[in-house]
């Protein structure tokens, strides 16, 4: 049993929040240990139940529960009229329920069927690749776009994805489609038990997340409500829900969605046997991606040699690996407090491949520019060697429109690197990009059965999301983004966000609750006493204004551990502006120097 499963650890947290007992230290890991980390992580995922309060993605239960909605997807299928499949999510979770919408409502039109598959994003398109937590709190818009996008329907088969079976936004949905169970049938998608689920009044509403779930488990007795929920372990960066929690995701609503395809148009029914089958390749993907650690760590050195020096790090990418690239680098705005410009991700296409509901965003500014010639007339003019550059395709894609790219790139910097899949069969030529490479990194998988041509790509897909997911880790761990497993530097743009804060404070403080909260609100408005027009406003404003500022939860903590004025602690910041090393002073920690000693003093932090 790992140390998570026991009730004794962190109680008070659901699996989603909690920290992981592998990665305590992975701030001073070494690149190649923090690849090693995140795979005893993500090895997690698979692990075998192991008592009565954790369901896993391989119990007998889940497996069952897979098959069951593959069958309803299945009916849909075999008679689409007037019915839909919808998947909506926040933030990652809504970036997935695009990406694989995408991905199925492609394979439907190769076989000249029309699309059944719809998204929602809470924010809508501009959130597939901008920070927009804030409509994650809201309900109301969630229902409201729900039936928006179901207007007419007979029958929708409705996905909720909250990895952490906490956004307000997925709640109100799911509350609708309990509403209207003649139409909707609500399954939800997440990695905490139920008893787990956000338990927090949603403010204008009678629910809550929780109370919506356990709704739900009563009616999935009868069928008439899903929930897939099984426990992947803590992340390893505590909350970070982008990576174990979005690889589960796409794992299960892949597994769901490619059975109900085979059983409609291969004729292949849908078994107990085949679904587990299918889960077991993701795993094998999974060791097949990290038996490459040595040259998956030097990418993470690579990429966070970049950062700290003040440079970038861009993903250019092809067909669907280039979208996770889009996704990846999206992700570390929230995540890390990092700017749009640190990890950028251009894709060919641009939005002819992304082909979302909303169209071409690239008028909103640069941050939405996301096509290669977008790269090529706004980055590579001033693009140096302090840049990391990572090339992201497979052998299906046009290799020599990527060795055109890769020679524009390398007149201009030498730290180029490419990752890329193959078959064992593949016969194009890689060796032009692979001259122009500092380092490459290539994955030969077999052509021949069991992986068909879709399911193949979608192994490319995961193994890829677990590379970039662990260079835009692993770079800001090495830049110095976070404590212990911790991300202290969090925008705090949502409720979610602001419990995580105040929590982390208590963590890193050991002061009280309340204590903690009014250093939160003080750092946040930028005061040093709170007057009673704050202290009564709801979390609703607090984040708004938290907005406002960086370093609002750096600075709270500065405050409360040594009890200096506002102004003082943002002095004290000023002087020390990497974050780890400022916790790491006031909180009187051992802190080996070396990572500091290897890459110098940092700016911009
Ligand atoms: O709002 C921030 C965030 O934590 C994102 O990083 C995350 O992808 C999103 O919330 C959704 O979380 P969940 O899937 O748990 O609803």
């Amino acid at each position: 049993m790992s140390e998570w499963e026991s009730a004794e650890y962190e109680p008070s947290l659901p699996v989603s929040e909690k920290s992981n007992a592998l990665t305590r230290d992975i701030d001073q890991a070494s690149a190649e240990r923090i690849v090693r980390m995140l795979q005893l992580c993500d090895a997690q995922m698979f692990q075998e139940e192991t008592g009565p309060t954790y369901q896993r993605l391989l119990s007998c239960q889940m497996v069952r529960t897979l098959m069951e909605v593959a069958e309803r997807v299945h009916l849909i299928l075999q008679d689409p009229q007037d019915s839909l499949v919808v998947l909506s999510g926040c933030g990652t979770s809504g970036r997935l329920a695009f990406f694989i919408t995408s991905g199925f409502n492609k394979a439907l039109r190769q076989l000249n069927r029309s699309d059944i598959y719809s998204y929602i994003i809470a924010g809508g398109d501009r959130a597939l690749f901008s920070s927009q937590e804030a409509p994650e709190d809201d309900p109301k818009l969630g229902m409201l776009s729900l039936k928006k996008a179901c207007e007419g329907k007979k029958r929708v088969l409705f996905f909720g994805i909250s990895c952490g079976l906490s956004a307000p936004f997925v709640a109100g949905q799911l509350n609708f489609c309990l509403q209207n169970l003649d139409v909707f049938t609500p399954v939800l998608l997440g990695f905490n038990p139920v008893h787990q689920a956000r338990d927090e009044l949603i403010p204008g509403c009678n629910f809550t997340f929780r109370s919506v779930a356990e709704k739900m488990q009563e009616l999935a007795k009868g069928q008439k409500a899903f929930l897939i929920n099984p426990a992947v372990g803590p992340e390893a960066i505590s909350g970070s829900s982008r990576m174990k929690g979005g690889s589960g995701t796409k794992i299960l609503l892949e597994v769901v969605l490619s059975a109900a395809h085979a059983a409609t148009f291969a004729n292949t029914p849908i078994t107990y046997h085949s679904v587990l089958q299918n889960i077991s390749a993701y795993q094998q993907t999974l060791d097949k991606t990290y038996s490459r650690r040595v040259e998956m760590a030097a990418l993470v050195e690579a990429a966070g040699h970049s950062l700290a020096c003040g440079g970038r790090v861009i993903y250019l990418g092809w067909g669907s690996l280039g979208l996770l690239g889009l996704i990846d680098a999206s992700e570390c705005i929230p995540t890390f407090g990092a700017d749009h410009e640190d990890v950028r991700a251009f894709v060919s296409g641009g939005y002819q491949e992304l082909n979302n509901a909303e169209g071409p965003l690239s008028s909103l500014g640069p941050a939405f520019c996301i096509s290669h010639e977008d790269f090529l007339q706004l980055v590579l003019p001033d693009l140096s060697n302090k840049d990391t550059v990572l090339l992201v395709f497979t052998c299906s894609d046009d290799v020599n429109q990527v060795a055109k790219l890769a020679r524009r790139v390398r007149v201009k910097t030498s730290n180029l690197h490419a990752v890329y899949h193959l078959t064992d069969r593949d016969t194009a030529e890689q060796a032009d990009i692979i001259k122009l490479c500092s380092s490459t990194l290539n994955l030969t998988w077999p052509a021949d059965p069991p992986a068909s041509w879709s399911s193949l790509n979608m192994q490319w897909e995961l193994s890829t999301k677990l590379l970039l997911n662990a260079v835009s880790t692993g770079a800001h761990i090495l830049k110095g983004k976070i404590y212990q497993n911790h991300m202290i530097d969090l925008q705090v743009s949502n409720s979610k966000l602001y419990c995580r804060a105040t929590r982390l404070l208590q963590r890193m403080s050991g002061q009280k609750e309340s204590e903690c909260e009014e250093a939160l609100l003080k750092a946040i408005y930028r005061v040093d006493v709170l007057t009673a027009d704050i202290t009564s406003c709801g979390v609703k404003s607090h984040v708004h204004m938290a907005a406002r500022h960086k370093k609002v939860v750096p600075l709270a903590l500065v405050c409360l551990l040594t009890g200096c004025s506002i102004k003082e602690a943002e002095s004290h910041l000023e002087e020390k502006p990497i974050v780890r090393e400022a916790v790491a002073v006031y909180a009187s920690k051992v802190i080996s120097s070396t990572r500091l000693m290897k890459y110098g003093p940092f700016k911009n932090n």
